[in-house]
């Protein structure tokens, strides 16, 4: 099946069969699809907590309006955002690719004393703009960052015929409390339940509806 197969097969699980588990091995290839997610600066300013106790689940699902997806999906992705950027959160960044330039260098691809100082000026710059944004505007950059990690999750589980519906029906304050959230700097942004579809879920057989390339694109 192609991509674009799979997109179309794809669609908002509205029902899923809640006796049928995705397994640790596709679980495994599904984080590393999210960990892979290129992100603005690179510095991955979120967390994805992912749930499968039953428990957790049914007290969220009374937190997203009683869809049934969250209370009967085999794993809930939440991705939560930082609340606010802290100077640990680029310098942990800024270890990681010093880490990994260490490697590039052992392997002969690199100037390491170069490198180092390119590191930290790129730190230095990236402080230096963030700085120089509000609160809000840096939030809500952060959850834009979530976004772009749960489309990549869900076309990677469209590729492995795994359905999932992206979700933004929840309240954050209710998701942020029962995931003990609020003490630690995180927010929950948009969720991915992720599964089988159930056999009577109708929207299944349902066509798409999509703008057609005309109303979409334009040529310049
Ligand atoms: C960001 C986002 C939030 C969504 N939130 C919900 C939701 O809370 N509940 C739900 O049943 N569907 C939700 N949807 C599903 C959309 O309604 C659906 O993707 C859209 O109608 C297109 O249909 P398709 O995904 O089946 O092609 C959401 C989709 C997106 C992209």
């Amino acid at each position: 099946m192609s991509l674009i197969d799979s997109l179309n097969w794809r669609y908002a699980t509205k029902k899923f069969d809640s006796t049928k588990k995705v397994s640790d091995a596709d679980i495994a290839i599904l984080k590393e699809a999210v960990r892979l997610t290129p992100s603005s600066y690179g510095f991955q300013l979120y967390k994805v907590i992912v749930v499968t106790d039953q428990k957790i689940k049914d007290k969220l699902y009374k937190k997203s309006y009683y869809q049934s997806q969250i209370r009967d999906c085999s794993h809930l992705f939440v991705f939560c955002s930082y609340k606010e950027i802290e100077g640990k959160h680029i310098d942990e960044f800024i270890n990681l690719m010093e880490e990994a330039r260490k490697q590039d260098d052992e392997r002969g691809y690199l100037d390491k004393l170069k490198s180092k100082a390119k590191i930290v000026a790129y730190g230095t710059i990236a402080k230096t703009d963030l700085g120089n944004r509000n609160k809000d505007e840096l939030l809500n950059w952060m959850q834009k960052q979530c976004y772009l990690a749960i489309s990549q999750l869900m076309v990677t589980c469209a590729d492995m015929k795994i359905d999932s519906c992206p979700f933004e029906g929840f309240s954050t304050e209710g998701y942020d409390r029962i995931l003990d959230l609020e003490d630690r700097n995180l927010t929950s942004t948009v969720l991915l339940p992720i599964g089988y579809r159930a056999e009577n879920d109708r929207h299944q057989y349902r066509n798409k509806v999509r703008k057609p390339n005309n109303l979409l694109f334009e040529d310049k």
